[in-house]
């Protein structure tokens, strides 16, 4: 759907910092101007290095969508998206597709949530966004499909799996996924879709890749056991080639496309 500003709005030369109401004080201390020109040539340098991954992989680029990550970045910033053809944005707070939601309610963008959620948050998911892509919890499963009842609406879901070793990071072991993955059953306006993982942080491509690789494996295991996960969502600024190689059917993309956060 078409993105229309209200009349009043005049092109800023720069788009502002946005400091979300009620937003914690390190989202509202970071510098978040951006000049539009640079997201354009942005995005096409992401697009280019996309179908050139895919073609090093041997993949179709059609195969591999893009979603942008408006994470700290402000309503303009995310309508110069929007008018560059994009319309699926994830966020890590729910709090800031609250904040944005309003604003934006004129560009028909499709909400994804990619952080942690905490169960309390499900009532703002299931009326606001679109997809989550870190379920990792039955407790989260159950607080969703409950509030998706209240409204009537169904979720695309994809389950967040650990494949890091690293502490901070967030998501369900893999030994605990085939159960996990039966127990979604019980919740129906759950639409499980895929996986989604996070690599570890580090210098050493292998073992970024082996994170991915390990999701795309226990994909196939699972796909043997009759659950259909068509999506893969892994690889971020930093490493998405390599996810692609991997067999990422989306990557996440923040940094390289919006600028440093
Ligand atoms: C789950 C997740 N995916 C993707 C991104 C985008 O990361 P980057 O800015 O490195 O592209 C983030 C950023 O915080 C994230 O939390």
């Amino acid at each position: 759907m078409a993105c229309h500003p209200p009349a009043s709005a005049s092109p800023a030369p720069l788009i502002p910092a946005f400091s979300p109401q009620g937003g914690r004080s390190e989202a509202s201390k970071m510098r978040m101007s951006m000049d539009p020109s640079h997201l354009a040539a942005n995005l096409d340098d992401v697009r280019r290095r996309i179908a050139q991954a895919c073609r090093e992989a041997g993949r179709d680029p059609a195969e591999v969508a893009l979603l942008p990550v408006s994470k700290t970045f402000g309503p303009e910033a995310i309508r110069a998206a929007v008018a560059l053809g994009l319309h699926r944005f994830g966020e890590n707070r729910v709090q800031e597709i609250r904040d944005k939601a309003g604003p934006l309610a004129d560009c028909g963008i499709a909400w994804v949530v990619i952080g942690h959620l905490q169960t309390n948050k499900a009532k703002d998911v299931a009326r606001l966004a679109s997809e989550v892509q870190s379920l990792d919890r039955p407790e989260l499963a159950e607080a969703l499909q409950h509030r998706l009842e209240i409204e009537g609406r169904e979720l695309d879901v994809l389950v967040q799996v650990k494949t890091s070793p690293e502490e901070s990071k967030h998501g369900l072991p893999p030994a605990a996924l085939e159960g996990f993955l039966e127990r979604l059953r019980d919740f129906p306006r759950l639409r499980v879709r895929g996986l989604m993982t996070m690599a570890v942080q580090s210098d050493d491509p292998a073992a970024v890749r082996a994170c991915f690789r390990r999701l795309r494996e226990l994909r196939d295991a699972m796909r043997a056991r009759g659950h259909a996960l068509p999506r893969l969502s892994m690889g971020m600024s930093g490493d998405f080639p390599l996810a692609i190689a991997e067999g990422a059917t989306e990557v996440r993309i923040g940094t390289a496309l919006f600028g440093r956060r």
